[in-house]
């Protein structure tokens, strides 16, 4: 199936990465969210990376004034009936996801796919809600969008090899790297990464040395871009926490425990870098 007309649903961090790599190379995309101020909010943020772009010379200002061409707005689910794909970028909430799964699937062309870029929850389950569970996949983008090249491609025990296929073509046009990935909980990324944020929040916890250290050694010594917990606050305590639960209460290994203090540091609000304080302070910056 010929795919050139995209709709992303929600405009947080995650959706408003996805419309813009997909503007960017000449789709069409919807951008849907509930709230006109969360979608302004989106085009400025994909404004100002592009932006960016433009200054690092990645792409020209022409190029930049065509993608933001193909990007339109809408609060209405249902303005997603005319897509090949669409590409569900919500909050991580399965009841959430559930409503917009079933909304989609009454609404929606009956060969359109729809997608998850759902970090850790099932692909099988997400699936089985809707009457097209082979046109069901995970198409996981990784933060910053614009930049990661990879997208982890998640099937579900009744994903089609055509609708595989599909997008496996789709996300190589998007000059990303698909990798195949099999619906367990975490599915590859999560369950690696994870647990290494998790024990480095230990580590902090039981005092072995400050984030400050903690994240030195990883950077210096590892060569990671980021230390685990400076890349905790910039994916959020709180998907971070959820993304253990699924880990924990999906492989029930004791293993997979989520560390007392990343849940202490979620319930006082402590969310990382969207709300100012994580492991590092942001209220100044
Ligand atoms: N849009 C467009 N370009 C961006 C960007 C954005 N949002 N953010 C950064 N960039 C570009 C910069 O312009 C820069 O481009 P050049 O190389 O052409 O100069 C490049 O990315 C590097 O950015 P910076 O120089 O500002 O900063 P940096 O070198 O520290 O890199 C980073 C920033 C790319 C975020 C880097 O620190 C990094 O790779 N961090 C790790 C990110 C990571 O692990 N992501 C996965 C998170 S897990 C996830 O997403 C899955 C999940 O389910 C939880």
């Amino acid at each position: 199936m010929e795919i050139s007309n995209i709709a992303v649903i929600g405009s947080g961090t995650m959706g408003n990465g996805i419309a813009h790599v997909f503007a960017a190379k000449g789709f069409k995309v919807k951008l849907i969210d509930i709230k006109p101020e969360l979608l302004e909010k989106a085009l400025a943020t994909i404004k100002g990376n592009m932006d960016r772009q433009v200054k690092k010379e990645v792409i020209t200002q022409e190029q930049m004034n065509k993608s933001l061409l193909n990007i339109e707005i809408s609060t209405n689910l249902t303005d997603s009936k005319d897509c090949e794909l669409v590409i569900e970028a919500a909050t991580e909430n399965f009841e959430i996801k559930k409503n917009i799964f079933r909304t989609l699937d009454d609404s929606c062309k009956p060969e359109a796919i729809i997608a998850s870029n759902t970090s850790s929850i099932s692909i099988t389950e997400i699936a089985a809600i809707t009457k097209r569970p082979d046109k069901v996949i995970g198409m996981h983008f990784m933060n910053p969008v614009p930049v990661m090249k990879l997208i982890e491609v998640i099937r579900g025990l009744a994903t089609s090899n055509e609708t595989y296929d599909t997008i496996k073509t789709l996300s190589e046009k998007l000059e990303k790297v698909p990798v195949e990935v099999h619906d367990y909980p975490g599915f590859v990324s999560n369950r690696i990464l994870l647990p290494m944020l998790n024990e480095a929040m230990y580590c902090v916890m039981e005092g072995v040395a400050t984030p400050e250290a903690i994240d030195t050694v990883m950077k210096l010594g590892m060569a990671h871009p980021m230390g685990p917990l400076t890349l905790a606050d910039f994916i959020g305590l709180d998907v971070c926490l959820s993304i253990m639960e699924v880990l924990h209460n999906g492989l029930g290994d004791s293993k997979y425990r989520p560390c007392p203090l990343l849940k202490k540091m979620v319930a006082a609000g402590y969310l990382g870098r969207k709300s100012g304080k994580g492991f590092y302070d942001y209220s100044k910056k």
